[in-house]
């Protein structure tokens, strides 16, 4: 295992995911029950809370990042790699998503907690694209943050409403099967790239 990945030392790789719906019963964090189920054994992934994230200030930031800030950064820190779960809206990322990466995307302490970090997406639609569109923006925000953002395999989940049963969990085997085959890739990819 290279140094420059498992943080903590336990043999678990840490990844912090960030899901870019507050509904309820969101596709993509169905997506993410999935995720968390279908994952490699050596791989923890853990939500970051974004509902209690303000709209980004740069006054605020400059009287100190509210807790909910602090508190996300300190998970991104911590963290191995990111995995990004998020629906499209009116053609690209929903703004709870954007709003958290731009606080991220500031320093803490000498440098942003996402400078080096290996990044993967996938996204859930109930149209036919399957977030195609957003996942091409975060493509262009990625490489700007010097992030290491897993190029392949991409994961496109559209209409999503007949992938997931009543009780919100992923029954399309082919949608499975692509989960799973992306989270080992982003193992792969972690362990190549490493984090800062
Ligand atoms: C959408 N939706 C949507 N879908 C899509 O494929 N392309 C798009 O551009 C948009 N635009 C859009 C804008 C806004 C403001 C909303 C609220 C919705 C539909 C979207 O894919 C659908 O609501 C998903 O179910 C949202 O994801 P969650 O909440 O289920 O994870």
């Amino acid at each position: 295992m290279s140094e420059s990945v498992d943080r903590n030392g336990d043999g678990i790789f840490e990844v912090v995911a960030l899901v870019g719906s507050l509904r309820k019963q969101s596709f993509n964090r169905g997506l993410l029950r999935a995720a968390q189920e279908l994952k490699p054994e050596s791989m923890r992934i853990v939500e970051a809370p974004l509902s209690d994230i303000p709209l980004y200030n740069e006054d605020v930031e400059r009287d100190g990042d509210p807790p909910a800030v602090q508190a996300l950064k300190a998970q991104l820190l911590d963290s191995d790699a990111i995995l990004i779960l998020t629906p499209e809206y009116n053609h690209s990322i929903p703004g709870v998503l954007k709003n958290a990466i731009d606080w991220a995307s500031r320093r803490y302490g000498t440098a942003s907690v996402l400078k080096g970090k290996p990044v993967a997406m996938m996204g859930a639609s109930a149209g036919r694209f399957g977030t195609t569109r957003a996942q091409l923006h975060l493509r262009q925000i990625f490489p700007y943050l010097d992030m290491r953002l897993m190029p392949q395999p991409e994961l496109y989940l559209p209409n999503a409403g007949d992938a997931f049963d009543d009780t919100g969990a992923l029954i399309d085997d082919a949608a499975r099967e692509s989960v799973r085959a992306l989270l080992e890739s982003l193992l792969d990819w972690t362990k190549q790239v490493g984090s800062t």
